[in-house]
């Protein structure tokens, strides 16, 4: 169809939906005016937004016979939702609209935490959230919180029902709650959107085992092995240590079931425009509980297709940009957050005002890794220079670790273009981070070794991976010492380069690695759970201690948070490499409007000269402050940085 064509189906469509749209306001009731300014906001919200969805759902599902059914219907769960968007929301809304880049801000620090591990449930997190707002976050994402399987639920990644909380944690109204108090100290809080799967006993998939053909058809199943064989070809296996393949064989249904993760997290099927409606309408019910952004779970896997490897197809972004519209018109307030952890490439291609506004940065995650572990900062420079750019209105989210395990996601090409072979490197990052490397600072674990392809990926908290676990286990001051400068300085970095910084919550105190998880027989295979650790809150008496290792972490944290909400520079997404001409240190500028400054960070434990002529060159004056340390320092002469130093630099 072509586009004028397009725009005039799109116009018809609305014509014929309008009157039910008009039907359902006037049935709001209350005043009279109240209800024309809701006519209002709905007549301008799908001026701006009704071709556009319509042309997406178009190119989804515009070959089904009934595809002006399905249309109509989305329309209207949409239209619903929003009716029923509690009205702090709608001011929200409101807000944001007059304000759209919010998050683009240099005091934007985020944090995530599992509910139970943190504060066991949710009304105990509302007492903590003086903690949070000292620590300086102002985002807050609780990792899956709903109702999920019983035994192993992949840390609530299989969702049995996304309107309800798992009874352990608390209620529906906890969580309303508790949005709105996060809301009321500037904290936004952010949910899980898990859409490319279901646990295996949500209701739909009972209902699909039951029999009912309906709901069969909002999962991939097949009778036998022919189609599943034919989809392996093509195939990557994400868990290879749990299960072979991409298919599991259920009992129930005496079918295969496309499961691309457990066996017991069923993929929805996308092609059914129903699943869409469906997911659609389990969206705007949870922005409708005071979410401000989504982290979009598994991006990558949402649309499959026969001959490909059904990963960052072009109908996964067009799937999202659906879903981010019927934002725009129901929940204008809500943001998109990328989870797409795969080539760089792929990576950027979900970021864009219209699909995901926000995204993880894998790639520089790892590089950071990476360049801790050889002190070369050659592949990071590269990624700095080439990687970083986003479009307007669209910035990264910088973290050194989250739940999940760390995997090499860096372009082959990268790497052979600064001379690494990336096959022996990612090899030797496997060595090196799991402690076999000699000389390794870092007490690793594996993640899904594949004996096939030797391919593996790393878990380990923070601090076991940086190096403070080993210090302290050899009870070495000098390890102790390097280890608690390399965190400052990882953290400078990460709370300077273009995006929003986020931690997993305990990486503040330092938190090590915690085996236990191997005997829980839910947890026994997946090794992530090392991770994954309770935190104990006898700990934050020893922040009341003179001197002690957690308080050291928290207070280098908490200090380089409140530095950056102080550097208007960090704001937006400017950033720009500076040729330091030293293996081991990068530099780089950000700037905003008329605040600039520079950064540079050493990541050996030896010291290293740095010119610092060439920040002169790019117009930054004579004499800059480190605001970190308060240095002052020139740009006439070369400058001698410590070991893992990290200075923040601005004009005096
Ligand atoms: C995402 C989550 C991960 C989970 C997977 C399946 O990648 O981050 O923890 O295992 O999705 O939901
Ligand atoms: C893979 C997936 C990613 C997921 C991770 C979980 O890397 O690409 O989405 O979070 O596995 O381990």
């Amino acid at each position: 169809m072509d586009d004028k064509r397009l725009e005039y189906e799109a116009s018809r469509s609305l014509r014929r939906i309008r009157p039910k749209i008009t039907r359902r306001i006037e049935a709001v009731g209350g005043e009279d005016l109240e209800r024309a300014r809701l006519h209002e906001v709905v007549d301008a919200r799908l001026e701006l937004n009704w071709k556009r969805l319509f042309g997406l759902l178009y190119q989804l599902y515009g070959h089904h016979y009934d595809f002006f059914y399905y249309l109509e219907d989305i329309a209207l769960t949409t239209i619903d939702c929003w009716l029923e968007r509690p009205r702090p929301l709608k001011e929200l809304d409101q807000k944001r609209e007059n304000n759209p880049g919010w998050y683009l801000s240099e005091k934007m620090i985020g944090g995530s935490l599992y509910v139970d591990l943190f504060s066991d449930d949710l009304v105990k997190l509302r007492d903590r959230i003086p903690y949070l707002k000292d620590l300086g976050l102002t985002y807050l994402h609780l990792m899956p919180l709903f109702a999920s399987r019983p035994g192993n639920s992949d840390g609530g990644y299989a969702i049995s029902d996304y309107r309800s909380v798992d009874p352990k944690l608390g209620t529906i109204d906890d969580l309303r709650a508790l949005a709105k108090d996060l809301r009321e100290v500037g904290i936004s809080l952010v949910l899980d959107f898990v859409f490319n799967h279901t646990a295996d006993d949500h209701l739909w998939a009972i209902r699909a085992q039951e029999g009912e053909q309906e709901y069969r058809d909002y999962y991939r199943t097949f009778p036998d092995r022919t189609v599943p064989d034919q989809y392996e070809r093509t195939l990557r296996e994400i868990f290879p240590t749990v299960r072979r393949g991409n298919f599991t064989w259920d009992e129930t249904l005496k079918r295969w079931v496309w499961t691309t993760f457990n066996s017991f997290q069923w993929d929805l099927n996308y092609d059914n425009p129903e699943v869409f409606r469906a997911m659609a309408s389990e969206m705007l019910f949870l922005a409708n509980t005071g979410v401000e952004i989504l982290r979009l779970d598994a991006v990558a896997f949402i649309w499959k297709q026969m001959g490909t490897s059904c990963e960052n197809l072009p109908e996964a972004h067009i799937l999202i940009q659906a879903f981010n519209a019927l934002c725009r018109i129901a929940a204008p307030g809500l943001v998109f957050k990328s989870e797409a952890i795969v080539h760089p490439d792929e990576v950027v291609k979900y970021i864009d005002s219209g699909e995901c506004q926000l995204s993880y940065n894998p790639t520089f995650m790892a590089l950071c890794w990476e360049a801790m572990a050889t002190r070369e900062t050659k592949l990071l420079k590269r990624a700095v220079q080439n990687r970083f750019q986003l479009p307007p209105g669209t910035t990264w989210m910088n973290y050194l670790r989250s739940h999940d395990d760390i995997g090499w996601s860096f372009d082959n090409g990268d790497s052979w273009a600064v001379g690494i072979n990336p096959d022996d490197h990612r090899n030797f990052l496997n060595r090196y981070y799991t402690g076999q490397f000699p000389g390794s600072f870092s007490k690793g674990i594996p993640f899904q070794f594949n004996a096939q392809t030797g391919d593996m990926r790393i878990c380990g908290t923070m601090a076991s991976l940086s190096g403070l676990e080993d210090a302290i286990v050899q009870g070495d001051k000098k390890l102790l010492d390097m280890a608690l400068r390399r965190i400052r300085m990882i953290y400078g970095v990460i709370c300077a380069a273009t995006g929003i910084p986020l931690i997993f919550l305990g990486e503040e105190w330092g938190i090590l690695n915690d085996y236990s998880y191997e005997s829980d027989p839910n947890k026994g295979d997946d090794s992530r759970w090392v991770h994954r650790v309770k935190m104990n809150w006898d700990l934050p008496a020893e922040l009341k201690k003179k001197k002690s290792i957690p308080k050291q972490v928290f207070l280098t944290l908490q200090g380089l948070f409140a530095a950056r909400k102080k550097l208007p520079a960090f704001c937006g997404n400017q950033m720009l490499l500076l040729q330091t001409a030293n293996p081991h240190v990068i530099g780089f500028i950000r700037w905003h409007d008329a605040s600039f400054a520079a950064v540079l960070a050493n990541f050996s434990e030896e010291k290293q000269s740095v010119d610092l002529r060439e920040i002169r060159k790019m117009g930054m004056g004579h004499f800059l402050k480190d605001i970190l340390s308060k240095r002052e320092v020139s740009t006439r002469d070369g400058f001698q940085m410590e070991p893992y130093d990290i200075l923040w630099l601005e004009e005096s």
